[in-house]
């Protein structure tokens, strides 16, 4: 039996914090499949690829968009992405090619690009191989959008985190001002609104919950009561590792 458990979702349901938390109580690692799509939004960014052109329609198809996707293609199969244990702060940093991103990548313009090479089919196969060797004892729980229907379907544990994007929103507001960062409560619902749309009707893995996944809706928990109910859950698909 395979040790890995999905977390996929919408964004800012939690799943960072979820995925963390499991993996923590059970000392395994952590794919966070999101961060090498924003990674490859900024290395995009980086070799001056415009990501407001429309490339992803259908209608605006041309070769121009053709070589957008492939270039961005190129850029996932080479992708120089490394992620190291920061013994500080005990979390897992993203290097793009030496350079600590951890920062760079956590803000919702590099959400949004994450979002858009992210729905480019040649760059989801790309990034496949590279995520399925993160598999690896003594157990993997891996957070994403596809991780239990496209990159780990035969997992033996899929949890499905959502929330309403007006909870997400509100939440990411409260993490904004308590940074100090001044945030604007319509433009994040817009911003979590686009992404979502985007993310649940591209072509290509599109969000939606494995078959045999178990939902979660975290709007009106908390991350104790989320945390306390996929344990349960991992628990009774796995017996065996909570009882190591
Ligand atoms: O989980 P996140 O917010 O860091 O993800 C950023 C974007 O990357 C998300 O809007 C869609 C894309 N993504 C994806 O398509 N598939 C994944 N497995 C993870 C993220």
């Amino acid at each position: 039996m395979k040790k890995i458990i999905t977390i996929d979702g919408p964004s800012g349901a939690g799943k960072g914090t979820l995925t963390q938390l499991v993996a923590d109580k059970l000392g395994w690692h952590i794919l966070d499949s999101g961060a090498l799509y924003r990674i490859l939004g900024v290395a995009t960014e980086q070799a001056g690829i415009d990501l407001s052109v429309d490339f992803l329609s259908e209608t605006s198809k041309n070769t121009i968009t053709d070589t957008i996707t492939e270039t961005i293609t190129e850029l996932a199969r080479h992708l120089d992405v490394e992620f190291q244990l920061n013994p500080d702060s005990g979390e897992v940093e993203p290097f793009l090619k030496g350079v600590n991103l951890a920062k760079q990548i956590r803000t919702d313009e590099a959400g949004q690009s994450a979002s858009k090479v992210a729905a480019i089919p040649s760059v989801r196969d790309a990034l496949l191989a590279r995520q399925r060797d993160f598999d690896q004892a003594p157990g993997l729980v891996a957070d994403g959008r596809d991780m239990g229907t496209v990159v780990f379907c035969d997992a033996p544990v899929k949890i499905f985190l959502t929330a309403s994007a007006e909870c997400r929103a509100k939440r990411r507001y409260q993490q904004l001002i308590n940074k100090g960062v001044g945030a604007n409560m319509r433009a994040l619902l817009e911003s979590i609104q686009a992404r979502d749309e985007r993310d649940r009707t591209r072509s290509v893995a599109p969000l939606i919950p494995a078959v045999d996944a178990f939902v979660v809706d975290s709007s009106d928990l908390t991350i104790d009561q989320v945390l306390a109910q996929v344990i349960d859950f991992t628990s009774e698909k796995l017996p065996e590792i909570l009882l190591e």
